[in-house]
């Protein structure tokens, strides 16, 4: 990313959330981003993630601009390649732990035996092979963040964009979700972590710190 900004036109003003950010971020990567609340963090993970434009600046993913992408084609590449695990969890009220799980992997063209195959795989992954028929409404916050997490997974992707994974959990889970990361970094997965923890930002090997819309320290 060069030159990175994001605005907000709220009533008839511009909103200036992210000024000028620079980053390079490399297969393989274990990154975390700090930075206080309100900072733009989600914001910038949202603009890795495709889920969101830049207002200005470039975004090069795997030698391609973003910016010349269809939102078509961008959805392509985010299936094929990011699993997200977002702040709030994301989870559709009335469906259960497999199905949420099964959801991304409709898209892939694979059989439903197959498709139920993984979920369960994912689910057991995160500790939750017991949880696997229940709703949001019957799990803890941190039994949702980690449907979320093996929603995240099971498409295998090669890049897993994680906003505060560990936000709802106690520290004996939350150690295990970064141990999980780590593995899977260790596979060869680009791990990208928005954490306000200090002891979530250790498991990192690649730093970087938002303060005012711009990268400090880097
Ligand atoms: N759609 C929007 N319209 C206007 N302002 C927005 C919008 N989305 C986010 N913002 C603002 O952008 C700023 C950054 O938000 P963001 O969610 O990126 O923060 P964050 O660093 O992830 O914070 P937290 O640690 O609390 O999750 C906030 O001030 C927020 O109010
Ligand atoms: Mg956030």
């Amino acid at each position: 990313m060069h030159a990175i900004t994001k605005s907000y036109k709220l009533w008839e003003e511009d909103l200036k959330i992210l000024k000028w950010i620079d980053i390079e971020i490399y297969k393989g990567d274990f990154l975390s981003i700090m930075g206080q609340s309100g900072s733009g963090k989600s914001t910038l993970m949202n603009i890795i993630g495709m889920l969101d434009n830049p207002t200005s600046g470039n975004y090069i993913f795997n030698g391609q601009e973003v910016s010349d992408l269809t939102d078509d084609d961008q959805a392509l590449i985010r299936r094929a390649h990011i699993g997200f695990i977002f702040q709030s969890y994301n989870l559709l009220p009335r469906t259960s732990a497999l199905n949420q799980v099964i959801m991304p992997l409709i898209y892939q063209g694979i059989s439903k035996k197959e498709r139920t195959a993984r979920a369960i795989e994912a689910l057991k992954k995160v500790g939750l092979a017991d949880k696997i028929h229940n709703l949001p409404s019957e799990m803890s916050g941190g039994q949702q963040q980690r449907v979320s997490i093996a929603r995240a997974l099971v498409t295998n992707p090669s890049i897993i964009l994680a906003d505060e994974p560990t936000g709802a959990l106690d520290s004996k889970t939350w150690v295990e979700i970064m141990e999980l990361l780590t593995s899977l970094n260790k596979e060869g997965k680009t791990v990208i972590v928005i954490t306000h923890e200090q002891e979530v930002d250790a498991f990192a090997r690649k730093h970087i710190f938002i303060r005012d819309g711009n990268i400090v320290n880097n």
